[in-house]
């Protein structure tokens, strides 16, 4: 019996808010290993400044709002259109807001809720016929460790879309697994991003790189569907349990 990874070449993969951050990250990864990209962003003019770096030929940069319902399959459809075809999505936009349980204006936690579970949901389910048809697609989520564990109360309303947005990983695998789609929610603590800029309780260098998001990624993309791989919480520092 030989190994055969699933080779980059030839295949498309979506990546929602690639213009910075670990997406921005992963989209680079993927770039140099030789994939097709169809990166997803709602500021046109940093993402326009990500896809210049690369390969005109292999890369499509489409407007992404997760909070506008028609965004996703508007961006699902101009990927069809521009490749043919979709291999795997990477579920990667997401906010942190403070939100505990005594405060009352929820505005931020509806926002985390579109942005962080809905918002994937509209991507998977616009991509699902597309990831369907290849027999070998992939949902890579970029949950959290958050989506496993309430690390303080001030992310209780994190916590809460996070762990949806792993339901929802689950979901996928379940829904996805006869037609060859694996699905895997990388579920880091800390990564050295603008969204942790305000962090305190740890030194940025001691946070994960999100060169280490878009290296999972980039091996997970290469497994074949007889290892699946639901989850990947991954730690900067030392907790009991994650
Ligand atoms: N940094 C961490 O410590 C950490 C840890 C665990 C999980 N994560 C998760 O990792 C993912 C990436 O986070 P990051 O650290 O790279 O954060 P980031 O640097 O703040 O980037 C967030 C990305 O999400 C996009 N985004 C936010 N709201 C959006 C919306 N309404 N529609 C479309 N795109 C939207 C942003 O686009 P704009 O540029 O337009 O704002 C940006 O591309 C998120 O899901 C986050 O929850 C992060």
């Amino acid at each position: 019996m030989t190994y055969a990874p699933l080779e980059p070449q030839g295949r498309v993969i979506m990546i929602s808010g690639a213009n910075r951050g670990i997406g921005r990250a992963i989209a680079g990864r993927l770039h140099a290993e030789g994939y097709q990209l169809s990166l997803g962003a709602r500021n046109a003019e940093s993402l326009a400044g990500v896809a210049a770096e690369m390969d005109e030929s292999r890369v499509l940069a489409h407007a992404y709002e997760a909070r506008d319902r028609t965004s996703a399959p508007a961006w699902v459809a101009a990927t069809v259109k521009r490749f043919g075809r979709i291999d795997g999505l990477v579920c990667n936009a997401g906010v942190a807001h403070i939100f505990t349980v005594e405060d009352k204006d929820e505005a931020v936690l509806d926002e985390m809720w579109e942005v962080n579970a809905k918002g994937p949901l509209r991507l998977i389910r616009a991509a699902f016929p597309s990831l369907k048809a290849g027999g070998s697609g992939r949902v890579i989520s970029v949950v959290s460790l958050s989506g496993k564990r309430i690390p303080a109360a001030r992310s209780a309303g994190y916590a809460m879309s996070k762990f949806a947005a792993a339901a929802l990983n689950h979901a996928v695998r379940l829904s996805g697994w006869e037609h060859g789609i694996r699905a895997t929610a990388i579920c880091p603590s800390f990564v050295a991003t603008d969204m942790t800029a305000n962090v305190k309780e740890i030194g940025r260098g001691e946070m994960i790189h999100p060169e280490a998001i878009a290296h999972l990624v980039a091996t997970v993309l290469t497994l074949p569907n007889t290892s699946s791989v639901a989850e990947i919480p991954i730690n900067c520092r030392l907790e009991a349990t994650v």
